[in-house]
């Protein structure tokens, strides 16, 4: 058998190389999952906290971007495929702003303000990437501004593996589209995706988990995150 190599890297190789198939997967509504529920969930989740400037963090080819723009709400959307980006820009009407930048290469002050809410659809995959993200977080948002985080489920989709944060295969199965190799992706417990909110500043109000009507499960996990106002790292080394 193959190698599989289970890395950050390994995840923004295969994201350059199905940037194509993802954007027409997105016309085509083709993910079941995201039109009966997901795409709502995280738009009224958003919305719920009425903010004026969002930042999309990993936002593909900007389709959020472009319904919370369409609300008059200002977006800013970063991703590190610059095919991705170059979609979103060129889709983009109005309030939406683009910049193509990795998770670990993102440098929090080149973006010219800072956010009421930053949003995360989906897009936080890796380990180590995912660890960097939140560590700048709190720098890229206003006094009491919000960290929305939507993810796997992930008691649905631990499967039959053990329940403790672990590197799993990446798999199409469920999208109907041409795709080459699937990313890998660091499965998270729930308290590992709460313990990365606490340590990096930023206190859970709220957990959702939206429900699958056909399944009966959670189709999803959302996490609020609130700017606290006094914290102090925790020391690394
Ligand atoms: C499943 S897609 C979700 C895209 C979009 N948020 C949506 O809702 O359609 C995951 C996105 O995360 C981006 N991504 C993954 N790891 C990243 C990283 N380390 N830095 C920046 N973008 C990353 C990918 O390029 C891809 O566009």
């Amino acid at each position: 058998m193959k190698d599989y190599e289970f890395s950050d890297k390994k995840i923004l190789q295969s994201w350059h190389e199905n940037a194509k198939e993802w954007v027409k997967v997105i016309d085509r509504a083709a993910i079941p999952s995201r039109e009966l529920i997901t795409n709502q969930a995280i738009i009224d989740a958003i919305l719920a906290r009425s903010p004026t400037s969002v930042l999309d963090v990993g936002c593909g080819e900007g389709w959020l971007a472009r319904v919370l723009a369409a609300k008059g709400i200002e977006v800013w959307g970063i991703d590190a495929v610059p095919e991705l980006i170059a979609e979103a820009r060129s889709r983009s009407e109005g309030r939406q702003q683009f910049m193509t930048a990795s998770y670990e290469d993102l440098d929090t002050g080149a973006l010219p303000q800072k956010f009421d809410l930053v949003v995360c659809n989906f897009s936080l995959i890796g380990e180590t990437a995912t660890k960097t993200f939140f560590q700048k977080a709190r720098a890229l948002l206003n006094p009491g501004g919000h960290l929305l985080v939507q993810t796997l489920h992930p008691l649905v989709s631990c499967g039959e593996q053990s329940y403790i944060d672990s590197w799993r295969p990446g798999s199409w199965a469920g999208i109907d589209g041409n795709f080459k190799e699937a990313a890998p992706w660091y499965f998270r417990t729930t308290s590992s995706w709460v313990q990365l909110f606490i340590q990096n500043g930023l206190a859970l109000v709220s957990l959702k988990e939206p429900l699958n009507p056909a399944t009966g499960k959670p189709a999803s996990l959302i996490l609020y995150g609130e700017l606290t106002q006094h914290f102090t790292a925790p020391r690394t080394g």
